[in-house]
């Protein structure tokens, strides 16, 4: 089977959405592990229900971002993980992983790429006061939400919107695209050219 590993920090809900497609039947993958920066997020509880191990760990107990994620690294090698999927993990990643899991590793971004990179993408929308804005699903490099393109899908911002009621949107449409990314690549569909990704549908 195709192994993956998902990071999170939070609710997880597109770890849950991740999970339901594979308890379906619609997504061939393992979910091997999910790595967790957070040991009280409901993503770990999340987790547990679902009976997908758990690696926590609290990064203000190692010195430094690469001394935890060459433990990290360790569990994924054990795992024969083939996939990391990050989905909501707050975190900037170095090359301790980066360079073992480029073009392995994805990361679901709640805007349309390259507008919005970092934190409070929904917001920042918002209050920019674009029209449209959507979901991203890219590779990860070694810069802030700056990797080759997969995925996007666009979201409309009404008139009056809050961020309470766009981010339900931006959610559903982050449930619908990620699972189908990983579905693409599980199924050895796409394809890495310098900045170019190509899916053969
Ligand atoms: C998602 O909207 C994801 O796109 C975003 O965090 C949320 C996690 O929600 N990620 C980022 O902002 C990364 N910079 P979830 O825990 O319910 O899946």
């Amino acid at each position: 089977p195709y192994r993956i590993a998902v990071f999170a920090s939070g609710s997880g809900s597109n770890f849950q959405a991740i999970v339901d497609q594979v308890q379906k039947g619609k997504l061939d993958v393992r979910i091997e592990l999910l790595v967790c920066d957070r040991p009280k997020a409901y993503v770990v509880e999340r987790a547990k229900a679902a009976g997908v191990p758990v690696f926590t760990f609290s990064p203000k107990e190692y010195e430094s971002r690469e001394a935890y994620e060459t433990i990290i690294l360790e569990e994924l090698r054990v795992r024969g993980i083939d996939l990391i999927v990050m989905a909501g993990y707050m975190r900037i990643i170095t090359s301790v992983l980066v360079e073992p899991y480029y073009g392995r590793m994805i990361n679901i971004h709640p805007s349309l790429l390259p507008s919005f990179p970092g934190v409070r993408a929904i917001e920042q929308a918002v209050e920019y006061g674009v029209k449209q804005t959507g979901v991203t699903v890219h590779y990860v490099d070694g810069g802030l939400d700056s990797g080759p393109i997969i995925a996007q899908r666009a979201v409309e911002i009404h008139e009056h919107e809050t961020v309470e009621s766009l981010t339900d949107r931006i959610h559903a449409a982050e449930h619908v695209l990620l699972p189908q990314v990983i579905r693409w690549l599980s199924e050895d569909r796409v394809s890495l050219d310098g900045r170019r990704v190509t899916v053969r549908l």
